[in-house]
């Protein structure tokens, strides 16, 4: 499927859809965050309910699994009041551009004002916003290899919560960073935000073309690349990108790759831990890690409810009129 190329903006500057963060100012990211945080309560706290999209309809459509997207999608729209509707479509791949703008149109007679899609395939979020009619917004939960911009905000927001501030950070990005929307997302959310040192880390094979990643350290020694980070952010081998040859060998990658607290040792004393899931528990992650008091991925995921509700706020409280949570 070709690239599309969508103004993620309307004609006043206010954000309609979201497909990609590179497109975003430090300002108006630091805008989505600010909004966010007033959506966060601990746990145990009841979660902000609001009624300002109240009479608006969230559509998730979803040809690739996702759990926490999906669900924290969901829950973010509910608990602003919207209606939602989850499709988990299995198209084939020939078929898929037209399957899913039929699917689209249908939506969209039915009054759905925002689309939510997950896609193995590059350009598919970008492909409904071209068609979509103007009063209707698309927000990508993960597109392919390519971004997942409510990740990149969510790997923000937590990294804002710990650290306060993005200058002077380090930060390293663990692991299949070829494949990953994931690192795509959230380097530059960090990069955009001030981070002045992000580094790459991963074998030859995993690491992303020349010209990405610009300005990035990048290592292929795991004790090297983590030596004094404030941010250690592990990643998933993306089996389902791979080819059979490409598939390195459990034990290996984790002896090499594998965060343990060892290698955790290396970082600042403070450093936090994070992962956007799903985890190999035991191939790049230790579970004593992975569970461990520097580890902050609960708090992503929780965060990524309240970074879902403040995008879906954001493109319909632009349309007029505004959706507040409160601090
Ligand atoms: C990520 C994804 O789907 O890109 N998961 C997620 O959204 N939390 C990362 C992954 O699948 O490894």
């Amino acid at each position: 499927m070709s690239d599309t190329e969508v103004d993620q903006r309307r004609s006043d500057g206010s954000l309609r859809h979201l497909l990609t963060l590179e497109a975003l100012s430090r300002a108006e990211i630091e805008r989505l965050l600010n909004k966010a945080q007033t959506f966060v309560r601990p746990l145990g706290v009841a979660p902000p309910i609001g009624d300002g999209l109240r009479g608006v309809t969230v559509a998730n459509l979803f040809t690739e699994p996702s759990t926490r997207t999906r669900v924290s999608f969901e829950l973010a729209a509910k608990r602003l009041g919207a209606d939602v509707v989850n499709l988990e479509m299995q198209l084939s791949s020939r078929t898929k551009g037209e399957s899913m703008l039929d699917t689209v149109y249908t939506l969209q007679s039915l009054h759905v004002d925002v689309m939510v899609i997950r896609d193995a395939e590059p350009g598919v979020p970008g492909l409904v916003a071209a068609n979509v009619a103007p009063h209707v917004s698309v927000l990508s939960a993960g597109e392919a290899h390519v971004s997942h911009p409510t990740q990149g905000l969510l790997d923000a927001l937590t990294v804002r919560q710990y650290k306060r501030r993005f200058e002077g950070l380090s930060i390293a990005i663990v692991g299949d960073i070829r494949h990953s929307r994931v690192a795509r997302s959230s380097f530059h959310a960090f990069r955009t935000l001030g981070a002045p040192d992000i580094r790459i880390i991963a074998p030859p094979a995993l690491m992303p073309a020349d010209d990405e990643f610009a300005g990035c350290a990048r290592h292929t020694s795991l004790t090297d690349g983590v030596r004094g980070v404030d941010v250690v952010m592990m990643l998933r081998i993306q089996r389902e990108r791979m080819g059979q040859a490409d598939l390195p060998d459990a034990d290996r990658y984790f002896a090499q790759y594998g965060l343990t607290a060892e290698q955790l040792a290396h970082a600042k004393p403070d450093a936090i831990v994070m992962h956007p899931q799903p985890m190999n528990r035991g191939i790049e992650i230790a579970s004593d890690v992975a569970d461990g008091p520097q580890s902050v991925i609960r708090d992503q995921v929780r965060n990524g409810v309240a970074v879902r509700m403040a995008v879906l706020a954001d493109v319909i409280g632009s349309r007029g009129g505004s959706i507040e949570g409160d601090d």
